[in-house]
């Protein structure tokens, strides 16, 4: 019996607190945009306060009841066993967001200013890319690119130029899957005094847990696997206990108005519930069709972080404690038979995002990259025939049977 009030990772995806005068088992959305004030001393407190007494609720843009309960519930997932003092008091903060990037750029703006620069690598998530290159530059914040798996450039680079400010890391990164190694990079970043922040979403905290090494902020599209069902957009910054940092977050969510909606929380909270036993079944079947794919005569590679013979598979191995849902592989075929696979498939759904119940397929230079330049596309690692699979919780003999189709 568990004798403190500890609770198991699965039971906090689970359990809800009641958060309504009549108890409903399932916290209501509250479809408000204001809130009354029981008295004038209450509404004259807040106001004097700011804004900061996170427990008044006044404003659904400052921020409501059926949003808050479900980033802290996320905040308590990415911090999960990182005291082992503390009875499920949350060691974390986290705050809830429109979209995944309304996240990032709520995260990149509470760690830089005019002046500034981040470095980070070259495969980022394309509009987060973009955010930081195009986007920011003119906000006077510019970029350094690394290739993250060199300690020492990254060390060096930061050690020699103090405008860097912010190590920003996407692990796994799409579409190789290619793994940073959280303990050393978050070292590095510490003893130079800058922040960092990591994009979990590909792994979820039930399969890593960024801030255990030490990172600043973790940030999500929870669009994906932590939503799960692809019922609607929305994003997350956890970042550790900071009064400052989370003040200064706080305070961009309201300016920039980037909150996330009370009706996208309560289908983020509903995914959220069922994460684990998703992640684990995501995983089982990734891996199962990991193993068919590779073996197939028209496949030359497959990315797969739980294939023995991925680059990273022993860094993830060590840093996260599954390898997820998602895969890629080369076709032997090149554009062509990528885009001949595409009109193939017919049980699998084409579409480029990732992180829903069921099997997600792209081609990606036919279709999400197919406006970016040869060269750029295939430094990024996105080669003509390479296919991104967010696989999906079916029965993996009908994934297969589908992929196998595809290909015949
Ligand atoms: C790794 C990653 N980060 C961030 C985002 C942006 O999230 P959203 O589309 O919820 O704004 C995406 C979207 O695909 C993503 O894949």
């Amino acid at each position: 019996m568990n004798s403190t009030n500890k609770k198991g990772f699965h039971s906090i995806c689970v359990k809800d607190p009641i958060i309504d005068g009549l108890s409903a088992h399932v916290p209501p959305i509250y479809a408000t945009s204001t809130f009354s004030y029981e008295n004038l001393d209450a509404a004259f407190d807040f106001f004097k306060s700011g804004g900061k007494n996170k427990d008044v609720f006044t404003y659904s843009r400052l921020g409501n009841p059926s949003v808050q309960f479900v980033a802290e519930k996320i905040a308590m997932l990415e911090s999960f066993g990182l005291n082992s003092e503390s009875d499920n008091e949350n060691d974390a903060f986290g705050m809830l967001f429109g979209s995944g990037m309304a996240a990032i750029s709520a995260a990149i703006m509470t760690t830089v200013k005019a002046g500034d620069k981040v470095i980070t690598q070259g495969n980022l998530y394309g509009t987060t890319n973009e955010l930081l290159f195009s986007f920011l530059k003119d906000f006077g914040v510019e970029v350094v690119y690394a290739d993250l798996k060199d300690l020492n450039f990254v060390e060096d680079a930061i050690i020699n130029d103090e405008k860097i400010k912010l190590l920003y890391i996407e692990t796994p990164a799409n579409p190789t899957l290619a793994c940073y190694d959280l303990d050393a990079l978050a070292a590095i970043a510490q003893n130079q005094g800058i922040k960092t922040i990591v994009d979990n979403t590909f792994a979820t905290p039930y399969f890593q847990q960024p801030l255990k090494y030490g990172i600043d902020f973790v940030v999500h599209s929870s669009t994906k696997f932590l939503n799960g069902h692809g019922t609607g957009t929305s994003g997350v910054v956890v970042g550790k206990k900071d009064a400052v940092m989370q003040q200064k977050l706080y305070g961009i969510q309201k300016m920039i108005g980037g909150i996330c909606s009370p009706f996208e929380a309560f289908l983020l909270n509903n995914g959220v519930k069922t994460l684990p036993l998703r992640m684990e079944q995501h995983q089982e079947n990734a891996l199962q069709l990991a193993h068919f794919l590779q073996q197939h005569k028209a496949v030359s590679f497959v990315n797969y972080l739980g294939l023995e013979n991925h680059a990273d598979h022993i860094l993830a191995k060590d840093q996260m404690t599954g390898f997820g849902g998602m895969l890629s592989f080369e076709l032997k075929g090149g554009l062509e038979a990528g885009m001949q696979f595409q009109r193939n498939i017919q049980f699998c759904t084409l579409t480029a995002s990732l992180g829903t119940a069921d099997t997600l397929v792209t081609h990606s230079a036919s279709t999400s990259h197919v406006n970016v330049p040869k060269e750029q596309r295939l430094q990024n690692g996105i080669t003509d025939g390479l296919i991104r699979v967010s696989v999906g919780l079916e029965n993996i003999e009908d994934i297969i049977a589908d992929f196998e189709n595809a290909m015949s």
